[in-house]
């Protein structure tokens, strides 16, 4: 039986996330037509139960923290409590505005917004409640879930996901956290600001596994200091039900008890039961295998975001999604280096980091090529004033560009702009040290780290 046409466009975008939504926007702005298809709200994983709630929530354990730590700066203030509701609200109405923004941004007749479950039925259509959409080009961009371990259910109340916690109305007495990845760390961290009792089980040898090993001993001797318990190395085995929450079990046979237990251990990509392997798309582990240009290898058929093996990051999302535009339009854009992407985690200490660590540098250029340095922030005027600790390291080639900016310590989010640059202009650090940074600023760090490889430090204490 034939379906009702629901028309034919230049670009068809299945999911309205970060990588489906800028795909769309910089079609329009090139004169493709576009149909813009998504079953929940258009922004997605990011603006509604990602990114955005959860950095509101961190900004929001910050003010607590700097309310209960007021004395060491003179101020008189005392931590009355954490209001939940207020927290909500306040975190509802940052993502509400730009949500907004973004509604507004769609808003143009370039771009056709249809709301429903799409799904892939054929090289150049996909199907919503029944309507036929046909695209010239079709991108996939449907995003990702929690993930969890065979096993292990979730159930919402007391072993949830970061979904949950982002809804929870009170702040939890005590949660394990099991994953120190970047979302284990970041709520790890939020609720511990929120007076709960934190522990993180993670079964490699470290938090934040992903960076740079000097990066995690130093997260790890923060969290200490903070008092947020991690268990390292060692596997989760068990979690059962007790009287007021659960209990967990690790490897060996340790228990931690607790009032929820928020599993962090990674996003799968959402891709069943949307037709593309029916259509011939390869996927691996559910992640759709592209080629470097984004391309799946079938009709005009493109892939974006985190169903794209790689980080899953809105960012990256909001760049392949401009780079698919540009591709169907003919501008012929360079190809996308993951390695020059940015990586934030916004836990306290904030980690920001660039390029390769030091390990993967090595690897890649042999050991004797590679030098690096740490540049502590105990020399900088700007940490002294905050009170914050960690570091700059620097990975260089020898005779050679910059590899690696791996960052610590309060506000270095906001230095991850200057280290991408360094590093996908192939900066020479002797170029980076003649560059002049504001004093007293966090950003010097990064300035006087550079002086300091370059041969000529001058507020570095080795
Ligand atoms: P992740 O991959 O960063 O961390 C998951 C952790 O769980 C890993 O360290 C893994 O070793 C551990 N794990 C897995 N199975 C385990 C087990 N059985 N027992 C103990 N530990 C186990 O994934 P996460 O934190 O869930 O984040 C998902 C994605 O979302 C990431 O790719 C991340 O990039 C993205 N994201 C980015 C943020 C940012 O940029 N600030 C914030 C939050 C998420």
């Amino acid at each position: 039986m034939s379906q009702p046409n629901g028309g034919t466009f230049d670009l068809v975008i299945l999911g309205a996330g970060s990588g489906g939504y800028a795909a769309a926007l910089r079609a329009a702005e090139l004169n493709l037509s576009v149909a813009l298809i998504d079953e929940a709200e258009w922004g997605g994983t990011c603006l509604h139960r990602g990114c955005v709630p959860t950095k509101a929530l961190l900004h929001a354990a910050e003010i607590a923290d700097q309310t209960r730590e007021s004395e060491q700066f003179g101020i008189k203030a005392d931590l009355v409590g954490i209001d939940m509701a207020g927290v909500n609200a306040y975190k509802e109405g940052v993502v509400s505005r730009l949500y907004k923004g973004l509604q507004g941004l769609l808003k143009q007749d370039k771009i056709t917004q249809i709301a429903g479950h799409g799904k892939l039925v054929a090289k150049d259509t996909v199907e919503v409640d029944g309507q036929r959409i046909t695209g010239r080009n079709i991108i996939l961009a449907t995003g990702s879930y929690s993930r969890t371990i065979p096993g292990l259910e979730i159930d919402g109340t007391r072993v949830i996901t970061s979904e949950h916690a982002l809804k929870l109305d009170r702040v939890p007495s005590s949660a394990i956290v099991l994953g120190g990845g970047v979302i284990g760390v970041e709520f790890a961290s939020v609720w511990k600001s929120f007076g709960a009792d934190v522990t993180i089980i993670e079964a490699l040898p470290r938090l934040v596994a992903l960076e740079d090993e000097d990066i995690s001993k130093q997260v790890e001797r923060a969290f200490r200091k903070r008092k947020i318990n991690f268990k390292v190395g060692k596997p989760f085995e068990k979690v059962e039900h007790t009287e007021n929450g659960v209990r967990a079990t690790i490897a060996g046979g340790e228990t931690v008890e607790a009032e929820v237990l928020l599993v962090a251990v990674g996003r799968g990509a959402r891709t069943s039961d949307l037709g593309y392997e029916e259509q011939g798309i390869t996927l691996d582990r559910g992640f759709v295998i592209t080629n470097e240009r984004l391309h799946t290898g079938v009709g005009n058929i493109y892939a974006v975001g985190d169903i794209v093996p790689g980080l899953q990051l809105a960012h990256r999302g909001f760049a392949q999604g401009i780079f698919i535009a540009e591709e169907i339009a003919g501008l012929h854009p360079a190809v996308i280096d993951e390695t020059g992407i940015p990586r934030v985690t916004y836990c306290d200490p904030e980690v920001a980091s660039m390029g390769l660590t030091e390990a993967k540098a090595k690897q890649q250029y042999g050991a004797d090529k590679v030098t690096t340095y740490n540049y502590n922030l105990g020399g900088n005027g700007k940490s002294q004033i905050l009170k914050t600790q960690g570091f700059v390291k620097l990975v260089r080639l020898n005779d050679g560009p910059v590899l690696g900016v791996h960052m610590v310590g309060a506000r270095m989010s906001e230095q991850v702009g200057e280290a991408q640059l360094i590093y996908n202009w192939e900066a020479f650090p002797e170029e980076v040290a003649q560059l002049v940074h504001a004093h007293p600023t966090q950003n010097e760090a990064l300035g006087e780290a550079f002086l300091a490889l370059s041969g000529k430090p001058l507020h570095a204490h080795s």
